[in-house]
């Protein structure tokens, strides 16, 4: 059963300075992959670093529904006793995904292989989202998923004899989307080919590879025969760039601040963010740069810089599409004006970030202009007041950096979700001088 999150609040007192070192939690991307592909490996998976929010949680659970013995999390160490691409047992009841996109959708292409029925449910959010981009193709591989008549979850997934490789062109630029139809293409007859429009985050191919499964990337396609088999290994999960953002938007714009944040991921697929925020003035260093388990990390160390409005380039917006949260903020502190295009996307996250963001935005006092696929940010002071996060943990942590540049108290309603991907988030912001009061 879904429970749904009490009401928490923050409520951030403007000013400080941003100063120190950090590690923000482990890639929630990252996590859940190695969880997935640890249950369905031959043999043991140790993992560090694991992100212990609760959409990764939601994961754990899953699998050990399915039988897989999994010791941990604690302190970021697991160790996964994986069962084999067959080993998974018929879960006793249905599978609750919580508030995880990522979960739902990656375990629904993993589960239509699977030789028994299942059913995957979330939270209100997550009842939400569309799951057609995943059931659609699927199901020309020849699964069998049913939904809500609005495509939304809950899902059923019936078994069937054998899926089908498939050659598929994603209509819309997915990593999860991908990553889905990878993880059927492990239990389908023949080849499986994904080509997409536009290059999204690749840690399942880097970690297929990691766990020796053979998966063939030239430029925008990835292919992978089915019916080999994963090889348990050791993963060390980078600290999370999608988490790291908020920190350095926040040294960014408050005043004389120098922040240091420890072992991030720096995939090219995902660091958008970083190539918005230095054409916008931001001064972001890395430092450090080495690999670990097929990811690129560094340490990343960030210098308050004055900003200006830039329009976001069409082609950084996947590999950026989970910091628009907090480059709204960014936006809001430049000189002119900033537009987002290309973006409706946003539309289909935790909340509909486009409407989050402009409701918040417009309710601290900032001229902002709402677009179907994105909007514009006229850059201005933030008055203080209460903004709504819908219940979406991005848009939160978002505002929390608006309240450093604040005339007066900025609370935010909603924030129970914030552990979905930053579990102490207070703590870590608190250490690096956001001045941030949890409220129940
Ligand atoms: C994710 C992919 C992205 C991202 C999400 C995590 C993943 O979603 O927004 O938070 O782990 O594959 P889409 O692939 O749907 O854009």
């Amino acid at each position: 059963m879904t429970v749904e999150v009490t009401e928490i609040r923050y409520v951030v007192d403007p000013g400080g300075r941003i100063t120190g070192n950090t590690r923000v939690p482990g890639d929630k991307s990252i996590s859940h992959r190695a969880v997935i592909l640890g249950a369905i490996a031959e043999g043991n998976t140790r993992v560090s670093n694991l992100l212990e929010g609760t959409d990764v949680l939601a994961t754990v659970a899953a699998f050990r529904k399915m039988s897989v013995q999994i010791e941990g999390p604690e302190s970021g160490e697991m160790l996964i006793r994986g069962v084999g691409l067959h080993g998974l047992s018929v879960p006793s009841e249905a599978l609750d995904l919580g508030n995880s996109g990522t979960a739902m959708r990656l375990m629904t292409g993993l589960l239509a292989g699977q030789c028994f029925d299942s059913r995957l449910t979330g939270d209100r959010s997550l009842s939400r989202r569309p799951m057609r981009r995943v059931i659609d193709p699927l199901t020309l591989m020849g699964a069998s998923i049913e939904s809500t008549a609005q495509g939304t979850p809950p899902l059923k997934v019936r078994s069937v004899d054998r899926l089908s490789g498939i050659r598929y062109v994603l209509p819309v630029a997915s990593a999860q989307v991908k990553s889905a139809l990878l993880l059927a293409g492990l239990y389908s007859a023949g080849e499986t080919c994904i080509e997409e429009p536009r290059p999204t985050r690749d840690h399942t191919e880097r970690m297929l590879a990691g766990f020796q499964y053979p998966c063939e990337r030239t430029d925008s396609t990835v292919c992978l025969t089915g019916g080999g088999l994963l090889r348990g290994t050791e993963i060390d999960v980078p600290a999370d760039l999608s988490s790291a953002a908020f920190f350095i938007v926040a040294a960014t714009i408050a005043a004389t601040s120098r922040l240091r944040l420890h072992s991030v991921g720096i995939n090219p697929t995902r660091t958008g963010v970083i190539e918005i925020l230095r054409s916008m003035g931001a001064s972001i260093e890395t430092e450090n740069e080495h690999e670990i388990c097929g990811e690129p990390i560094a340490d990343i160390v960030v210098r308050s810089a004055p900003l200006r409005g830039v329009k976001v380039p069409a082609d950084l917006v996947p590999l950026s599409i989970d910091e628009f949260p907090i480059l709204c903020i960014a936006a809001a502190c430049a000189a002119g004006t900033t537009t987002i295009r290309g973006a409706s996307e946003l539309r289909h996250k935790e909340s509909d970030r486009i409407s989050s963001m402009v409701a918040g935005l417009r309710g601290l006092g900032i001229d902002t202009e709402e677009f179907d696929d994105g909007m514009s940010i006229r850059g201005g002071d933030f008055d203080g007041g209460v903004v709504n996060s819908f219940g979406d943990h991005r848009v939160a942590m978002a505002f929390c950096v608006a309240g450093l540049r604040a005339r007066s108290p900025v609370e935010i309603r909603d924030c129970g979700n914030v552990v979905t991907s930053f579990p102490g988030f207070i703590r870590t912001a608190s250490s690096c001088g956001l001045r941030i009061n949890e409220r129940r």
